[in-house]
């Protein structure tokens, strides 16, 4: 797919958190790497006051703070030329009169005689959602089906329900062709790399069912807490937050059949299906399949951090989750009897997403007594950030005269392999621009991730915890969540270290550092 001659992006919320951390250096990266064409134009609407030249310099900084770039000094050339193309228009979005001055602004700016295709990003609180493509919509700005669009930011709906409400209205003002509702998970190239392992290799797709794996464990972990997002995350939580989308499309993309082609609906309508067959998990069994936390005060690396009640714009009696975890099975024919545990937490002690796909034991040892001691079934891991990468755990022979079995691992690294990857919004940014929709959510699939999510929401909120805060920061999360797994004869597995087992390593070291591994 090209990119087309001229291209409008217009960010809405362009004052705010995602367009100064992402948006924006995405953008310059991009300039930067000659992906866009010089017809570009980069508008910022937001209710902020700030002139022309404050916007370009909010830019700059964004730009800056990366640390990749220093468009003030050595990329100075590079940055003249992209803040050439940024304006800003201040207005509010529910407001008419802001999209009648933003369609004036649009036409001004933009080339003559050469229509612009233009994204509209919606990086804004979900209520806006619905005025700004209403608005969109009646000042024309959305007419033209193939070159206008609308990127939609998580968290698309609070529900199932209001999630079609909120379709019913974008797909009355626009067609679905036009509507990109992004999970920027889709767009890191470790999460993409998924489809290529599993689908360009024909090593492991004849042992990816439930014949060969045992479980397969996700784990998305994050050290920061709950920052400045405080209002925001008080209405969300962790299962609106990270569940019904990033970790729920990570699971899809472990457990779909191949797709025909790779096309945005091929690929949809796989990932779909896993969704669809997720069994409905039932009022009376919450308690059984999900648990949720809430950090209190703790350290983490060395230092005190406050508990999540004693952050900014939380109440000091807040039910919501920091933590979720959830016991997933998929009801077909390949994943039949192999649970899907999936976790994430705020204020963990380390930053790691991983999805490990643990396989079953073999049927027969055949060593000697004494010669497995240290025996551990193969485990793949797919490590999605930071030290990005793949690791196979298996079985070798220790060098010396006697059968004993010790672990050991290979190992794949990003970092050896390839240059640092795109950041994941300047992937989506760039597939929005090209008109791929292979790596956004279409509706049904938004309302699926809902369908599986929505019993337990509806649970936890008749239902406040009378525990919270039940973990300390710094900690793996509450121990409910280990005795959802211990019920199972499981544990969760500590996440890989940068080596997973370093080379010389004794098989009682290995089972010390990983007890969950050790025996059988
Ligand atoms: C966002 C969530 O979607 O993803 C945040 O709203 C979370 O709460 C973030 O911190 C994590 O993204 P990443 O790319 O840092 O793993």
């Amino acid at each position: 797919m090209t990119v087309p001659s001229a291209v409008q992006l217009i960010l809405f919320g362009a004052a705010g958190d995602l367009a100064h951390r992402k948006l924006i250096p995405a953008l310059y990266d991009l300039h930067r790497e000659g992906h866009l064409p010089a017809e570009v134009d980069v508008v910022g609407v937001d209710l902020q006051e700030m002139d022309p030249e404050a916007f370009v310099e909010f830019s700059c900084d964004a730009a800056d703070s990366l640390g990749r770039f220093f468009p003030r000094d050595a990329d100075a050339d590079n940055w003249a030329a992209f803040a050439e193309r940024l304006s800003y228009v201040q207005g509010d979005a529910t407001e008419a009169e802001t999209y009648a001055r933003l369609g004036e602004h649009l036409k001004e700016v933009g080339p003559e005689g050469n229509r612009p295709h233009r994204v509209f990003y919606l990086s804004v609180a979900p209520f806006l959602v619905e005025p700004i493509v209403t608005n969109l919509a009646e000042a024309g700005l959305l007419d033209d089906v193939e070159r206008d669009r609308v990127v939609v930011e998580k968290p698309f709906g609070r529900d199932a329900e209001s999630a079609r409400a909120l379709d019913r209205v974008l797909l009355d003002t626009a067609d679905e062709s036009q509507v990109y509702r992004i999970d920027h998970y889709l767009g890191k190239e470790t999460v993409q790399n998924l489809l290529a392992f599993r689908f360009a290799n024909v090593l492991f797709e004849p042992i990816w069912d439930a014949r060969y794996v045992d479980h397969v464990q996700i784990t998305v972990s994050e050290t920061v807490g709950v920052e400045h997002r405080g209002g925001y995350y008080e209405k969300a939580g962790a299962l609106r937050d990270m569940v019904q989308n990033h970790l729920l499309q990570l699971l899809c993309l472990v457990a779909m059949e191949p797709p025909v082609a790779f096309k945005a609906d091929e690929v949809r309508n796989k990932k779909v299906d896993v969704l669809r067959a997720v069994r409905p998990i039932t009022r009376d069994r919450v308690h059984e399949v999900a648990v949720r936390g809430q950090y209190g005060e703790g350290f983490l690396h060395g230092a005190r951090v406050p508990g999540y009640r004693e952050e900014p714009k939380v109440a000091t009696r807040s039910a919501t989750e920091t933590y979720a975890a959830l016991k997933l099975e998929v009801d077909n024919w390949r994943w039949h009897g192999v649970p899907f545990y999936l976790r994430t937490g705020k204020r963990m002690p380390r930053r790691v997403s991983e999805i490990s796909v643990q396989f079953r034991p073999v049927p027969h040892r055949a060593f000697p007594s004494g010669a497995d001691e240290a025996f551990q079934p193969n485990r793949l891991v797919l490590r999605i950030q930071p030290d990005e990468g793949i690791v196979l755990r298996f079985q070798a022979k220790r060098p010396g005269p006697q059968m004993l079995l010790q672990p050991v691992a290979m190992r794949f690294d990003y970092d050896e392999a390839f240059d640092t990857p795109p950041d994941a919004y300047e992937t989506l940014l760039l597939d929005a621009i090209r008109g791929d929709a292979t790596l956004f959510m279409r509706a049904d699939q938004v309302e699926a991730a809902w369908q599986v999510v929505d019993p337990v929401l509806e649970a936890w909120a008749a239902s406040p915890p009378a525990e919270f805060p039940n973990y300390a920061a710094g900690t793996w999360g509450p121990a409910a969540a280990d005795r959802l797994l211990a019920r199972d004869g499981r544990s969760w597995f500590e996440p890989l270290p940068a080596d997973p087992v370093p080379a010389g390593t004794a098989p009682e070291a290995i089972a010390d550092a990983h007890p969950e591994d050790a025996g059988g």
